[in-house]
């Protein structure tokens, strides 16, 4: 069978009065008011309640949590393991085409049945307003289940092209051997749906650990995957406590590969463990993971400066900041800072709203907890101690929820900690340079930290932008040209970065899947 063409979903604009905007505001009123939910854990297809409950809090609004989930214990990780072992067999022997239906067949359950279901989950746990749940939890989330079905059908199709007289070579692409762990993060619902989905696509079972902060959307992602017909074992959801669930699987002699996004420590710490139980494991097992990031944005003196300070405002503000992508840093020349960049970005920072997300006015919504609250209060502070000047936001309020305002803060200093570290929320520092300095401000992009994700560069001027591209080449995994730095889109720009963000498999591509099978050769004589 071929793959019919396979097209991106097609994003909705929530105008006022749209069709739309009503059918996703009723579907947060209901969700409103039939929270809190109950989520158990699901092994073998079976609801699981350990009794162990934690709450996933509704981060805009302290007074409520949008679900209880029961925490897995000991007993129940080791189940889901032993389960998807069993699982495994007939998954992995089920003809290509069939287990190919059931991921279409949940796409279009998430771009249809369930939409604004899923969104109104990500909306109210996750703190994304409707446009950034749209591009989350409907348009990536259904982009990532067919173009993985895309990218399968292709993995398939490579093949020996060489066979000698009276012999023929083929390759068989098997699913590992053992199960996979997936462990994803809060901050994208689709993120959830693929690390589980794209292993399990070519035929290997997977043991998934949610992030506690995505637990409900994530488990409504595991019930269209059983409505689509997923068999009982393949996805076994086993939400939190996750240092221990991560712990008891990657301690199983049958652990065969971790697919993982989240921070660069916790991936660093995975990844020793693993190495310190090697000798327990059948093979070696695959590891991916996406990190973090501390990514740029530069503008050229050539730079159009309506566009930049545009793009500027959407890579750093939109979710928070809280995308791997988001803007961190932002090296502007002193031409066109002082030549209306400055003051247009700070009047248009200046507009935004921050508030709950389910309005449809807010720009922002909350940071997502109070961990993240204090970590990114705490490095505005840092900033301000070091001699950074607050231009803009630089104050929060966590009386209700955790609503920081967008941030910008200016150093002349590019090497002070907020041009270094990971914030992971509404917050930029920028650097002036002298225009005559563009080349050694590149060196100093790349050498500036141990991250490599994604910047994107300004100018005009195809010299400028040779250059940059050229200095930088291993500054990001994702480059823009005269764009934001965030919002890579499934099979048109593969998404992953290197050096300390991450394993660059790039997601949204056929790259991923390479990890996830094991190639065997055949070569029969006639
Ligand atoms: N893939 C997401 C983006 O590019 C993280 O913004």
């Amino acid at each position: 069978f071929k793959v019919p063409s396979i097209e991106n979903e097609p994003m909705k604009t929530y105008a006022p009065g749209s069709v739309e905007r009503r059918a996703l505001e009723q579907a947060i009123a209901q969700m409103e008011q039939e929270l809190p939910f109950e989520v158990p854990c699901i092994v073998n297809g079976k609801p699981v309640k350990t009794g162990n409950l934690a709450k996933q809090p509704i981060p805009s609004d302290h007074a409520r949590h949008l679900c209880s989930y029961h925490e897995a214990d000991v007993a129940t990780v080791a189940s889901a393991i032993e389960g998807a072992l069993e699982a495994k067999a007939r998954w992995e022997s089920m003809p290509w085409s069939d287990r190919a239906a059931i991921f279409l067949k949940a796409a279009d359950l998430v771009s249809g049945k369930y939409r604004y279901k899923l969104m109104a989950a990500t909306i109210l746990g996750q703190g994304k307003n409707a446009w950034q749940a749209e591009i989350d939890a409907a348009a990536e989330l259904t982009d990532f289940l067919r173009f993985g079905v895309k990218f399968v059908e292709e993995l398939y199709s490579q093949q020996p092209s060489k066979n000698s007289a009276g012999a023929w070579n083929r390759v068989e692409y098997r699913a590992l051997e053992g199960f996979v762990l997936a462990v994803s993060p809060f901050n994208f619902t689709a993120i959830g749906g693929n690390l589980s989905g794209a292993p399990a696509l070519v035929g290997n079972t997977i043991v998934w650990k949610p992030s506690p902060a995505a637990t409900y959307s994530n488990y409504i992602i595991h019930q269209i995957f059983t409505e689509a017909g997923l068999p009982a074992g393949v996805i076994q959801f086993v939400p939190g406590p996750p240092a221990e669930v991560v712990a008891q699987a990657i301690s199983h002699p049958s652990f065969a590969a971790l697919h993982f996004t989240g921070s660069t420590f916790v991936f660093k710490k995975l990844w020793k463990d693993i190495a310190s139980n090697l000798d327990i494991y059948k093979g070696y097992p695959r590891i991916v993971g996406e990190t973090g990031g501390k990514n740029f944005h530069v503008i050229h003196q050539s730079a159009e400066i309506g566009n930049a300070v545009l793009q500027t405002i959407r890579g750093a503000y939109e979710y928070q900041g809280q995308k791997c992508s988001a803007l961190s840093r932002v090296y502007v020349s002193s031409s066109v800072w002082n030549g209306g960049f400055k003051d247009l970005l700070l009047s248009q920072v200046a507009k935004i709203k921050v508030g709950a997300p389910q309005s449809f006015d807010n720009f922002m919504g909350p940071v997502i907890g109070r961990p993240a609250y204090d970590k990114i209060m705490g490095y505005i502070q840092k900033a301000k101690e070091a001699g950074g000047e607050i231009l803009a936001g630089g104050t929060g309020d966590d009386s209700k929820g955790y609503f920081i305002q967008p941030t910008v803060i200016e150093t002349k200093d590019p090497k002070m900690i907020t041009m270094v570290e990971e914030i992971f929320g509404p917050v930029i520092t920028v650097y002036v340079f002298e225009d005559k300095d563009f080349e050694s401000t590149l060196d100093l992009i790349d050498s500036t930290t141990d991250y490599a994700l994604t910047g994107a560069i300004f100018a005009s001027d195809r010299h400028a932008l040779l250059t940059a591209t050229n200095r930088l080449r291993n500054a990001a995994g994702n480059v823009y040209y005269n764009e934001k730095c965030t919002g890579a889109v499934v099979g048109q720009q593969p998404f992953g970065g290197a050096r300390a963000s991450g394993t660059n498999d790039k997601a949204g591509s056929i790259s991923i899947f390479y990890r996830f099978v094991s190639a065997r050769s055949i070569k029969e004589n006639f």
